[in-house]
C-alpha cells in the first residue's frame, strides 16, 4: 500500500493506493461520525466492491443511476432526502464508492447537506483514482453545461483501491489513461510499463502537489486541464455527431496532441517535444488524430464557450517553463493547427 497526502493545512487528507485499500475505511472516518451514508451505483455493487466493506458504524446504502445524467441537481435532492430520512447528521459521514460521477455527486451533496458534511471517496475507476476523486472539485451538470453547479469541498480521505480496477470495462481504462498521459507532461511521469499502483501513485503525487499549491484554481491548478480545451470541444461536438464514439480520455489524448502542435506553431516547443507527445499518447494506446468530419470552425466555437476559457481563447500549453496557461491565442493559429490535423475551417 502506498500512502500520500494532499497538504492543505487543517484540511489535509491521506490518499491510500493499493489492492484492497477500501478495507481501511473504518480507521479513516472522522471521529465524530456515528453513521455513514454510502453512495454508489448498481454496477459497483454488482461487481462486489461493497461486499465486506465495513465502516464499523450504522450505515445505509444509496444508489444513483449510471451515466452522466445522474450528475444532476435532482440526484442531489434525492440523496439529501434519503440522508435526512436516514437521520444523517452534520457530524456523520458520506462515503462515495465508485467512479468520477459518484464522487462528484456524493461530494457535492456532502458539501451542501447540513451546509457541509464530511465525505470519504473510495475510487473504483482509473479516472477517479488519478483525477476526479482527489482535489475537492465536486459538482453536477445543468442542461446549459457540465459541472456548472459545484463546490470546492475536500474529502477527509481518498482510497484508490486498485483491486476494483479488475472490473473496469476496457473503454473505461481509456478514460483514465488519457488523464495519465496528461500527467506525463506535468511532473515525474508515470510509465505505462510500471505496475498500476505505482502509476496511480505518481499521478496522485503530481495532482496533490498542484492542489496543495492552488486549491481553488486561481492559477497553477489550470495545468490540470492540459489537453482539455479541445477535448471539451470534441465532446460538445460529439453530442450531435452520433458516428463519433469518443471517451473523455480519448478526447483528452487528441487534445494533448493538438496542444503540442499549437505550442509548436507559437514557437513554444520544438519538433522533438511534439514527437514526445506523440510517443506518450501512443504509449498509452490512445488516439492522436481528430475524428472524421471534424470541422475547425465548430470546434473553435465550442472552445469559446468552455467555462474554463476566459474572454479570449485561453489554452494550457507546453513551453520553455513547462506547461502553463497562455491567454490571447489568435483564432487564426488555432484554426491553422486544426487544419494541420485535417479539419477544414
Ligand atoms: N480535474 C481537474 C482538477 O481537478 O483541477
Amino acid at each position: 500500500m502506498r500512502a500520500l497526502s494532499v497538504d492543505l493545512g487543517e484540511r489535509s487528507y491521506p490518499v491510500l493506493i493499493g489492492d484492497g485499500v477500501r478495507h481501511e475505511l473504518a480507521r479513516l472516518l472522522p471521529p465524530t461520525a456515528q453513521a455513514a451514508a454510502i453512495v454508489t451505483q448498481d454496477a459497483v455493487q454488482a461487481a462486489g466492491w461493497l461486499d465486506g466493506l465495513d465502516p464499523d458504524l450504522p450505515f445505509e446504502v444509496f444508489t444513483i443511476p449510471d451515466g452522466e445524467g445522474a450528475k444532476s441537481l435532482a440526484t442531489v435532492e434525492s440523496l439529501s432526502c434519503g440522508f435526512a430520512q436516514f437521520g444523517l447528521s452534520r457530524a456523520d459521514v458520506v462515503v462515495a464508492v465508485g467512479g468520477g460521477i459518484v464522487t462528484d455527486v456524493a461530494g457535492f451533496t456532502a458539501a451542501v447537506y447540513h451546509r457541509g458534511t464530511a465525505y470519504v471517496n473510495i475510487a473504483t475507476s482509473l479516472l477517479a483514482q488519478v483525477d476526479a476523486a482527489i482535489g475537492g472539485k465536486t459538482g453536477v451538470n445543468l442542461p446549459e453545461g457540465k459541472n456548472l453547479v459545484g463546490a470546492f469541498w475536500q474529502p477527509s480521505a481518498v482510497l484508490c483501491d486498485t483491486e476494483t480496477l479488475s472490473s473496469l470495462p476496457p473503454r473505461e481504462w481509456a478514460c483514465g489513461r488519457g488523464e495519465m498521459a496528461k500527467y506525463a507532461f506535468l511532473g515525474e511521469a508515470p510509465h505505462p510499463d510500471q505496475g498500476v499502483d505505482e502509476q496511480v501513485a505518481r499521478c496522485v503525487a503530481i495532482k496533490a502537489a498542484v492542489v496543495a499549491d492552488d486549491e481553488r484554481e486561481g492559477g497553477r491548478r489550470m495545468v490540470l486541464n492540459y489537453g482539455h480545451t479541445l477535448a471539451h470541444a470534441l465532446e460538445g461536438a460529439a453530442q450531435t455527431r452520433h458516428d463519433w464514439d469518443l471517451r473523455h480520455g480519448e478526447a483528452v489524448a487528441i487534445g494533448l496532441m493538438f496542444a503540442a502542435l499549437l505550442a509548436q506553431r507559437l514557437g513554444r516547443i520544438d519538433e522533438s517535444r511534439v514527437t514526445e507527445h506523440r510517443r506518450v499518447i501512443g504509449g498509452y494506446d490512445l488516439p492522436s488524430e481528430l475524428p472524421p468530419g471534424a470541422e475547425a470552425g465548430e470546434l473553435v466555437a465550442f472552445m469559446g464557450r468552455d467555462k474554463k476559457a476566459h474572454q479570449d481563447l485561453t489554452f494550457v500549453l507546453d513551453g520553455p517553463r513547462g506547461v502553463e496557461t497562455v491567454r490571447g491565442v489568435a483564432p487564426s493559429d488555432v484554426l491553422a493547427t486544426l487544419a494541420d490535423m485535417g479539419a477544414p475551417s
